[in-house]
């Protein structure tokens, strides 16, 4: 092919394509009149500051600018959207800590077996003058010992001031003939053996410790008197521990 004819060829493509390249350029025109920062002047587009102009002409940035076209919906409704969804999110984290609480609540208060140990009720009938019984409470023995009148005026009349753990015996009963104590050597934690040692009371074969019959610790390596749980008698015959 010669360059001649080439160049035909190429000529008669141009002036082929002209009439859409022309309509093109319309629409292109047509859109930057719609637009109204399009400056046809100077064929670019101009920015308008949000900021007012002062009298010296210079832009007022104290000024805070008008959004309110860039708004979708009115004020009010944007206010009310706002104000249902904080108030729609705060619920569910309400709703959803109450629970959070509650289920910890329940995890961590004692269970059913637990509370049941938490206190005995023991009836006092069952146990004659003169003996012993031991329960268990909270893990733990018990001695529930019935005095007989020798025995109280035996606990009472001890001079307790001379005592290693000083203490009365009517500090340690609510009632004379009843005498309840934890059945825990206050050395290392025996139980000790009831009517028995030198004092008439109980003895710890661990390691040598004497109480008497008021529970005091006598003689042997116990530094303190048997300890007396929380008690109460709801009625006559019975007894509540703990
Ligand atoms: S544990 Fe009772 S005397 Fe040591």
């Amino acid at each position: 092919m010669s360059l001649t004819h080439k160049a035909a060829t190429s000529l008669v493509r141009r002036t082929t394509q002209l009439p859409a390249l022309r309509q093109s350029a319309a629409v292109v025109q047509r859109r930057h009149k719609a637009d109204s920062n399009f400056d046809a002047s100077t064929s670019h587009a101009v920015f308008e500051s949000p900021f007012h102009r002062g009298q010296s002409g210079q832009q007022d940035t104290t000024v805070i600018p008008s959004f309110k076209k860039y708004r979708g919906g009115s004020e009010a409704g944007n206010k009310m959207f706002s104000y249902f969804m904080v108030g729609a999110f705060g619920g569910l984290t309400a709703l959803g800590a109450k629970d959070t609480v509650a289920s910890f609540l329940v995890n961590m208060s004692a269970s059913a077996d637990v509370l049941a140990q938490a206190k005995v009720e023991v009836d006092l009938a069952t146990i004659p003058e003169g003996k012993n019984v031991i329960i268990k409470w909270r893990g733990k023995p018990v001695f529930i010992r019935h005095r007989t009148a020798d025995e109280i005026q035996e606990a009472e009349a001890t001079d307790w001031q001379k005592l290693r753990d000083p203490q009365p015996d009517s500090a340690r009963v609510q009632k004379p003939e009843w005498l309840i104590m934890v059945g825990v050597c206050t050395h290392l934690g025996c139980v000790p053996i009831g009517e028995s040692g030198d004092f008439g009371g109980w003895f710890c074969p661990c390691h040598g410790s004497h109480y008497d019959i008021s529970g005091r610790a006598r003689k042997g390596p116990a530094p303190l008197n048997l300890e007396i749980p929380a008690y109460d008698f709801p009625d006559e015959t019975n007894l509540v521990i703990g």
